[in-house]
C-alpha cells in the first residue's frame, strides 16, 4: 500500500501519532495471555548482553541497558556500532549480542554483527524491517511492528524498539529468577498501561506548541534526566538538533556540577525530565542549581512533581504519572513534539533534514 501523510502535515506527526497503536502491537506480540514474556529466547545460560546500534536505537540500547540490569540482574554493555569493533571489545562466549536498526540496513551495524558472529553465543536483531540485512544475518530477528517509518527523524521506531527490549528484560528476569513471576507480571502490567498513557500524553501536551515557539530562539539547550531518563534525554536532544538545527545537549543531571553548568545563563534552556522516580529528589536539585543560575528551566514531570517542585520554572509540562521504570518511553512523547514544534517554528524541513539519511548505509 501506498504510504501517505494521512491528512498529517508531516510524516513525522504521523508517527507520532501512531505510536499507541504500533506500540501496543508491538506489546501484545511479546507479551503472552498470561501477562508474561513470550520471547522465543532462553536468557538462562547467559553471563552478559552486548547492545550496540547507531543513532536513536543506540539510545534505545542505553535506556535498555539500565533495563536489563536493574530488572533482570544481567550485565549489560552498550557500544555505538562505528565505535565498536575498533575498540577490540572482549566478548564472552556466553552472551547475547543485540543489534537494533530500524532499516536493518545501516552498515556500521551490519559489520558490528558480522564481527561477533561465532565469537558470542547468540545474535539477536531488533528490526523494524524484517527482510533486511541484519535480521537476516542474524540467528534470530525479532520485528518491531511500527510500519513504515518515512521521516528521517526516527520517533515510533523508537518506542517500538523498547517495547521489544523492555519485553526482553521482563523475560531475561523471569528465566534467570531474578524476581517471581508475580513481580514480572506486575512490570508487564504496567508496560501495557503505556499506549493508553501515551494516548493521553498526545492529547495533552498542547502546551508544547508555544513554549517550542520560545525554544526557537535559543542557540543551545541542554537536556537533563537522571538513571534510564539520561540517555532518553540525549535521545531529546538529538531530535532537536535533527530537525531544527538548535545545538543541543545532554547530560546526566549530576554531571551538570562537573562542566555544562558553566554554560548556563539566561539565555539557555534547560529541559529537565524529571519523572516521579526514586532519583526525583536529586534531580531537582540539580534543577534549583540551574535556576540559582537563571537558566530557564522547562520542567516535564507528572503534576505531583510539579506542584512540589514546580515554583519558580519558565515552563513545565504536566505528564500522566507511570511507573518509574517505564518512565522513558513515555517521555519520549514530548521529546519528540518539542523538537518537532520547535522545527515547525524554526520553518525547517521536518521529514527531510538537511544532511541527513534515513538509511546510513556507508560505514
Ligand atoms: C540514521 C537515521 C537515524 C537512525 C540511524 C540508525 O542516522 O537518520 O534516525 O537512528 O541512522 O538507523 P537504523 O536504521 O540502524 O536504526
Amino acid at each position: 500500500a501506498r504510504i501517505d501523510k494521512a491528512g498529517y502535515r508531516h510524516f513525522m506527526a504521523k508517527e507520532i501519532a501512531e505510536q499507541p497503536v504500533v506500540f501496543d502491537a508491538a506489546l501484545s506480540h511479546y507479551l503472552g495471555a498470561d501477562g508474561l514474556p513470550q520471547l522465543p529466547l532462553d536468557f538462562s545460560g547467559f553471563d552478559r548482553i552486548v547492545l550496540v546500534a547507531c543513532g536513536t536505537a543506540s539510545y534505545a540500547c542505553h535506556i535498555a541497558k539500565y533495563w536489563f540490569e536493574q530488572i533482570a540482574r544481567i550485565p549489560a554493555e552498550i557500544d555505538v556500532a562505528s565505535e565498536f569493533r575498533y575498540r577490540a571489545p572482549v566478548l564472552s562466549p556466553r552472551s547475547l549480542a543485540i543489534f537494533v536498526s530500524q532499516s536493518g540496513e545501516t552498515a556500521d551495524t551490519l559489520a558490528a554483527l558480522r564481527h561477533v558472529r561465532g565469537q558470542v553465543a547468540q545474535v539477536a536483531a531488533v528490526v523494524n524491517v524484517p527482510t533486511s540485512s541484519i535480521a537476516r544475518e542474524a540467528d534470530i530477528a525479532l520485528p518491531i511492528f511500527a510500519g513504515v517509518e518515512v521521516g528521517v527523524a526516527s520517533t515510533k521506531a523508537f518506542t517500538c524498539q523498547l517495547s521489544v527490549l523492555a519485553a526482553m528484560a521482563l523475560q531475561a528476569a523471569l528465566q534467570r529468577g531474578a524476581q517471581s513471576a508475580d513481580e514480572i507480571a506486575a512490570l508487564a502490567a504496567d508496560l501495557r498501561l503505556v499506549p493508553g498513557l501515551i494516548n493521553a500524553s498526545l492529547t495533552g501536551l498542547e502546551a508544547i506548541a508555544p513554549i517550542a515557539r520560545q525554544l526557537a530562539q535559543a542557540r543551545d539547550v541542554l537536556f537533563l534526566g537522571r538513571g534510564a531518563m539520561y540517555p532518553l534525554a540525549l535521545e531529546a536532544a538529538l531530535k532537536l538538533k535533527e530537525i531544527s538545527y538548535i545545538h543541543a545537549e545532554a547530560y546526566a543531571s549530576g554531571e551538570l556540577k562537573h562542566g555544562p553548568i558553566a554554560l548556563i545563563d539566561a539565555d539557555v534552556p534547560v529541559v529537565v525530565m524529571a519523572p516521579r522516580d526514586a532519583l526525583f529528589d536529586k534531580t531537582v536539585s540539580n534543577m534549583q542549581e540551574v535556576m540559582a543560575r537563571h537558566g530557564k528551566v522547562l520542567l516535564i514531570s507528572d503534576a505531583e512533581g510539579i506542584a512540589e517542585a514546580g515554583a519558580g520554572v519558565w515552563h513545565s509540562l504536566a505528564m500522566p504519572s507511570v511507573a518509574p521504570v517505564w518512565a522513558p518511553i513515555l517521555y519520549a512523547i514530548p521529546a519528540q513534539l518539542l523538537a518537532y514544534h520547535t522545527a515547525i517554528a524554526k520553518g525547517t524541513d521536518v521529514d527531510q533534514p538537511r544532511n541527513l539519511a534515513k538509511s546510513v548505509t556507508v560505514e
